[in-house]
């Protein structure tokens, strides 16, 4: 048993904020109250000074497995979750073999079992991540997966993407989509027209390549009225899209990541490839309408994207080198940074984002800090400051934050009522 002693409790799901004791038994929430009396035998955890919440939710990581484990394997992908307070995380479908079929996804979610955390896993929507023929979606469902997605890439075939819904949609299972389409790009990662393009003599990644694709998908979502999310928003053109469309349709969904609603692409000029990222981070503008897109809920989930990449390949010149950065153990920090501090947000409604919302849109078990629910928990101290820098928890390090001083530091992460990370 464990009682977690005077921490400051952030429920989203139930609007519960103030001084709270939990009180855990058998990795449930058996009691939440003020004062509550010790049972007998309880390990007492004192949390005053820290913020209590659900544990985080990822619903967008890479961890590489199998195929790249040079980069990241489920083992040190969970540690990085754990460290940046996340609790359950779903992972992309864009490994070696891709997620494109049950013996992959079945020998993913079994090795997961064995991890302190909650992993699932998405499959992939085209077999081979090809974009010719659906998967077997129903075998897939079958096999555990959480959803569907061929992120990394566009599903360019607009009548196999609404087959796909329609199917997915049958199965209540989310279909979520990277909006790219390649024949706007002539290299990915740069935003079209940056200093840090013109520096570098590259053309990069135009808007309306995400724009396109998003204007064609909330469409025929609408049209289906099957579970869509947006994956890493990165226009306003995007962001109008899914505000409008979300008025008539809420079974359509949209992700932000940190580094979208951090970063401009001047961050290419002092991190380089560090900073390059499919879609790529765009202007001080589209930062702004990432911003207003979480004020007023037109996006209602956060996800790091975390992407971990070896040294030896951000080291290659920018047009070869290899899009994506690791995310898990920076994302509360950031998130508190530039939406809480920065009078975006309240901590609940960020919170919403990493949590309960994730919860719902996958139908997951945890988000919320409820007697009877799964003790999985998050504490932090919002306040206490800390310098990214390596070793990192992944096993890679490609993150253009290192060096920043942020706020926030987790100093407990429970799964199931265990203390599987401590400071
Ligand atoms: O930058 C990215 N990297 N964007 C994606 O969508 C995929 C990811 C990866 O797998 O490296
Ligand atoms: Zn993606």
């Amino acid at each position: 048993m464990l009682f977690i002693r005077d921490g400051y409790l952030i429920d989203p799901a139930s609007g519960t904020q103030g001084r709270r004791d939990i009180i855990i038994e058998d990795g449930r929430i058996r009691r939440i109250g003020t004062d509550l009396r010790v049972p007998e035998g309880a390990k007492i955890l004192d949390a005053s000074g820290l913020t209590v919440c659900p544990g985080l939710i990822d619903t967008h990581a890479h961890f590489r497995d199998p195929g790249f484990t040079y980069k990241e394997d489920l083992t040190t992908g969970a540690a990085a979750a754990l460290r940046g307070g996340y609790t359950s995380v779903i992972l992309m479908a864009n490994t070696n073999p891709p997620v494109d079929c049950p013996k992959v996804l079945e020998d993913i979610l079994s090795r997961g079992k064995d991890l302190p955390l909650h992993l699932y896993s998405c499959a992939n929507v085209t077999r081979g991540m090809a974009g010719r023929e659906l998967c077997d979606l129903e075998a897939l469902a079958k096999a555990g997966a959480a959803g569907f997605t061929d992120d990394g890439l566009p599903v360019m075939d607009a009548g196999l993407l609404e087959e796909a819904l329609i199917r997915a949609g049958k199965l209540g299972l989310p279909v979520s989509l990277h909006e790219e389409d390649k024949s706007y790009i002539s290299e990915n990662g740069i935003n079209a027209g940056s200093t840090a393009a013109r520096n570098l003599g590259l053309t990069g990644s135009p808007r309306e390549a995400e724009i396109s694709m998003i204007a064609r998908d909330v469409g025929i979502a609408a049209r289906t009225g099957s579970p869509l999310c947006i994956q890493h928003i990165s226009t306003k053109e995007g962001v109008e899209l899914v505000r409008r469309a979300r008025r008539d349709h809420p079974n359509i969904h949209a992700e932000a990541t940190p580094h979208h609603f951090s970063l401009t692409e001047d961050a290419l000029l002092t991190a380089g490839t560090l900073a390059k990222v499919n879609p790529p981070i765009r202007t001080e503008e589209d930062r702004q309408a990432i911003l207003k897109g979480l004020e007023d809920g037109t996006i209602d989930i956060i996800a790091t994207d975390h992407a971990p990449h070896a040294d030896f390949e951000k080291q290659k010149p920018f047009p070869e080198a290899p899009s994506g950065m690791i995310g898990l153990e920076t994302a509360l920090s950031l998130s508190l940074l530039h939406l809480v501090k920065r009078g975006h947000l309240s901590t609940m409604q960020m919170l919403a984002c990493l949590t309960c919302h994730p919860a719902d849109f996958y139908h997951l078990p945890g988000g919320r800090v409820r007697e009877g629910a799964p003790a999985d928990l998050t504490l932090f101290d919002p306040g206490e400051q800390w310098q990214v820098e390596p070793p990192f928890a992944s096993r890679s390090s490609n993150s253009p934050f290192i060096g920043q001083m942020l706020p926030g530091v987790v100093y407990y992460t429970i799964v199931g009522g265990r203390i599987v990370y401590r400071k």
